[in-house]
């Protein structure tokens, strides 16, 4: 599945393996003392079904809360559908001591470290993708693995050994991989995707009520 099944699922907060990165942690500890400003661990349920992977850290979000999604813009539409689909007590604060438990469902992202301007460079998203094939074999129930955004998309698929030509991204997609996993795609929570109309509460509740249901029944 990895290259490197030796790398642990998470990477130390002072992560060194892309430069361009650390050059701007380090900004952001000078300029954000207070603020979390490391390689943001991944969040929920070790026996999760069901694995959500995300872009990056947003910069004043998790890079400062040190949670995924939390106080980010994506974070409000993300965790309330989670919750509404069961897979959460429902306690989002946008904080990490808000008491929010995830249940059958883990958060993490294709790059833990916040990138400038929300966009790592492929270097990046190859450099983080050991942690990624790491933290998808650390899930001893995992079945199903729901993509945020292309770039996940094709950094999970690279993660399995799918070719991405193979398996391109689209919203709502779904493919077979291997050890039994289903990968499920929807376009990115992303403050510009909700507002430009281009992905709705609607369209992002239906792929996660799909991944429920192609959770329960691989799992029957
Ligand atoms: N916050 C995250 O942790 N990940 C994203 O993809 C977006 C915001």
């Amino acid at each position: 599945m990895t290259k490197n099944m030796n790398l642990p699922a998470e990477a130390p907060a002072d992560c060194d393996l892309c430069p361009r990165l650390v050059a701007y942690r380090s900004k952001n500890r000078l300029e954000h003392p207070g603020w979390f400003n490391g390689a943001v661990p991944s969040f929920g349920d070790e026996k999760a079904r069901l694995l959500i992977v995300g872009l990056a850290p947003g910069v004043s979000g998790a890079n400062k809360t040190g949670r995924p999604f939390t106080g980010d813009w994506a974070g409000d539409l993300l965790y309330d559908t989670i919750g509404k689909l069961g897979f959460s007590n429902d306690q989002y604060g946008a904080h990490p001591n808000d008491g929010l438990e995830l249940k059958d469902a883990m958060i993490t992202n294709a790059v833990r470290c916040v990138p400038p301007a929300n966009k790592p460079v492929g270097a990046e998203v190859n450099n983080c993708r050991d942690y990624l094939a790491a933290r998808i074999a650390a899930l001893p129930n995992l079945r199903i693995i729901l993509c945020l955004g292309k770039i996940s998309h094709d950094s999970t698929c690279r993660a399995l050994g799918m070719k991405v030509k193979d398996h391109p991204f689209g919203h709502g997609s779904e493919y077979n991989a291997p050890n039994g996993l289903i990968v499920v795609s929807s376009y990115h929570c992303s403050r510009y995707n909700t507002n430009t109309g281009r992905l709705t509460t609607e369209m992002f509740e239906n792929v996660f009520s799909r991944a429920k249901e192609l959770m329960e029944a691989v799992s029957a």
